[in-house]
């Protein structure tokens, strides 16, 4: 590895305890043992998605996925979770290496009691003052993610994201998500001052990763625009925006609103009942695609970058693709110099 791409490495690296500061990003269903460890072993940071699992679950992820790595990993904890505090309470017992808070920003005390425990706590910043907050609350690490990025996703895009934090923010190092699958831009954003990066969408279709084939095979198929937002018809519903490859089940759900919109004009049934039969259309559904492989129904969260996901791959292979595109960049800029 390049000398530079070294030094740029180091604050990320030392953050996380790892060779390579690239997060594999926590993707339900998805990021459990066999990937997590294939990530983790590779020189990066694994991160276990706790989204879909209750304590004992999470407990015995931790425990199997340190039978298959020595090195580091992570958890990550959607704060919306019912059982949220019996999962950080897990997450303290294991003592995991680190933590990030999805679906919402910690409060202090669930920050603090990771830090009495000498446990990192990361979450995602959307604007500075968020960034500013959650470092004032104890946060480690941030993490920007651009709405590129696969699944649930803020409104902006990570080109502006970075323009407008990393610059103004040095007190912790930053993350950055979104659209990456190429070492070229993971390089721009170490030396625009990242101190590493988060990646889902390229690791679906690793050969560790234990998503349905066609769950993967879809992802090698699709493009860039393929990878839509979510619709929402009224304001009154609550749809989250998620970005997702469109199928069959994108199109019902808009089916769906334009039925539940017309019982409402028609006042056949009440406000509350037409969100619920919004909120539940998508229940499950990620399940449904990711390990039942039913591709026309299930959800297919995935990111923009799915048009760099051109095969099945061992996640060693993807970081050294990563780790030789940016070492290639930095050896063309030199000689242009
Ligand atoms: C299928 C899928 C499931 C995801 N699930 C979660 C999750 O449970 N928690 C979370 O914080 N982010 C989740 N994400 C977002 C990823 O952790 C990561 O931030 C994102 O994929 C990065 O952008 P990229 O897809 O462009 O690489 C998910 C993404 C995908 C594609």
């Amino acid at each position: 590895m390049n000398k530079k791409l070294q030094k740029l490495f180091s604050r990320g690296s030392k953050f996380l305890g790892v060779d390579i500061p690239i997060m594999g990003g926590a993707m339900t269903w998805l990021s459990e043992s066999n990937l997590v460890s294939a990530i983790s072993n590779a020189g990066g940071l694994g991160v276990i998605a706790a989204g879909s699992m209750n304590n004992n679950q999470l407990e015995k992820e931790i425990l199997k996925t340190r039978q298959k790595t020595k090195k580091p990993f992570g958890v990550n904890l959607i704060l919306l979770h019912p059982e949220i505090e019996k999962l950080i309470d897990t997450c303290l017992k294991n003592k995991v290496d680190l933590v990030v808070f999805a679906g919402g920003f910690p409060k202090k005390r669930q920050i603090q009691k990771f830090t009495e425990m000498n446990i990192k706590c990361m979450c995602f910043a959307t604007t500075l003052s968020i960034a500013k907050k959650m470092v004032d609350y104890g946060i480690k690490g941030l993490i920007l993610e651009g709405n590129e990025a696969g699944g649930h996703i803020g409104p902006v895009s990570i080109n502006v994201l970075v323009q407008e934090i990393l610059p103004e923010f040095s007190e912790v190092p930053i993350f950055v998500a979104g659209g990456i699958g190429r070492g070229e831009i993971f390089l721009k954003y170490l030396e625009l001052g990242a101190a590493g990066c988060q990646i889902g969408t390229r690791f679906v279709c690793s050969k560790e990763s234990i998503a349905h084939e066609n769950f993967k095979n879809i992802f090698i198929k699709s493009e860039a625009r393929n990878c839509q937002i979510s619709v929402k018809l009224d304001n009154r519903f609550p749809v989250i925006p998620v970005r997702a490859i469109q199928n069959n089940a994108s199109i019902k759900f808009i089916e769906e609103q334009k039925k539940v919109l017309r019982l409402l004009e028609e006042k056949k049934i009440s406000l509350k009942d037409a969100q619920l039969k919004i909120e539940h259309f998508w229940a499950g559904s990620l399940k449904k695609a990711v390990v039942e492989g039913d591709i026309d129904n299930g959800s297919l969260m995935a990111g923009q970058s799915v048009s760099l996901v051109k095969k099945v791959q061992p996640v060693k292979d993807i970081f050294s693709e990563i780790i030789m595109q940016a070492d290639e960049q930095i050896m063309i800029e030199s000689k242009n110099l």
